[in-house]
């Protein structure tokens, strides 16, 4: 199965596209995640994209696309891929229909997680990362026993960057005016469904499941 996760910054993306990868047996591909390991380890991509990130914006078309497109080609997307963080405008979806049709396939469901603003700007402020294992916390709806230590390896906790109060707002300025037409795009192919991403990290899972079942072959 091919999905595509859309949802504005926060919303949730990464936290259910675990579970819903490995519901689906396929893998989970993140730009921002793939952004982040090129910054850690310092590549020429990673000082590139760093400009872009840390003000919010998107990095630019042709080097998110060349970076998708080989991705997508290994091997273990070969019967199926889940997208986190891509596409993010026209220009991105229209690249993405490419590659598939490429591969004499089809995208076949993209999964609207709907949350509002003041959702996004508090799961944004509280959320807590770690630079170890990247497992992501939040201060107040998923919080680690000890305050800036991770639970799961015992790693120090971070904020990210772009979750800075201004940043987050810049971020949500560029989902409505880049991203969001994507969502009408994928209406009129008739292959979005959208979910309200509010509420328990399982209930959301839950819904998520339950929309993409009728999509499942
Ligand atoms: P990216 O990493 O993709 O950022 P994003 O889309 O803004 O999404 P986030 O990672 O901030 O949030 P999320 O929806 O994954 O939420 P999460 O699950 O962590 O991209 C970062 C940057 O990279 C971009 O700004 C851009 O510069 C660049 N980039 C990436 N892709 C690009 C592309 N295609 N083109 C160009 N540039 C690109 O959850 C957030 C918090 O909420 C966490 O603390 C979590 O614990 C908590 N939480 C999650 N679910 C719930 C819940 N149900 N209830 C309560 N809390 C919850």
């Amino acid at each position: 199965m091919r999905v595509v996760l859309v949802g504005p910054p926060g919303a949730g993306k990464g936290t259910q596209a675990q579970f819903v990868a490995q519901h689906l047996s396929v893998p989970k591909i993140s730009t921002g995640d793939i952004f982040r390991a090129n910054v850690s380890s310092g590549t020429p991509l990673g000082i590139e994209a760093r400009r872009y990130m840390d003000a919010g914006d998107l990095v630019p078309d042709e080097v998110t696309s060349d970076m998708v497109r080989q991705r997508l080609l290994e091997e273990d997307c070969a019967k199926g891929f889940l997208l986190d963080g891509f596409p993010r405008n026209l220009t991105q979806a229209h690249v993405l229909e490419d590659i598939v049709l490429g591969i004499g396939q089809r995208l076949d469901v993209v999964l609207e997680l709907v949350v509002d603003d003041d959702e996004v700007v508090r799961r944004l402020s509280g959320r807590r990362t770690c630079r170890q294992c990247n497992h992501v916390w939040h201060l107040d709806f998923d919080p680690p026993s000890r305050e800036g230590i991770c639970d799961a390896c015992g790693g120090e906790l971070f904020q990210r960057d772009d979750d800075k109060a201004d940043t987050v707002l810049h971020r949500l300025e560029v989902y409505y005016t880049d991203t969001s037409p994507i969502v009408g795009h994928y209406a009129n192919l008739g292959i979005l469904v959208g979910i309200d991403a509010t509420g328990p990290v399982d209930d959301v899972t839950d819904r998520a499941l339950a929309a993409l079942r009728p999509f499942e072959r």
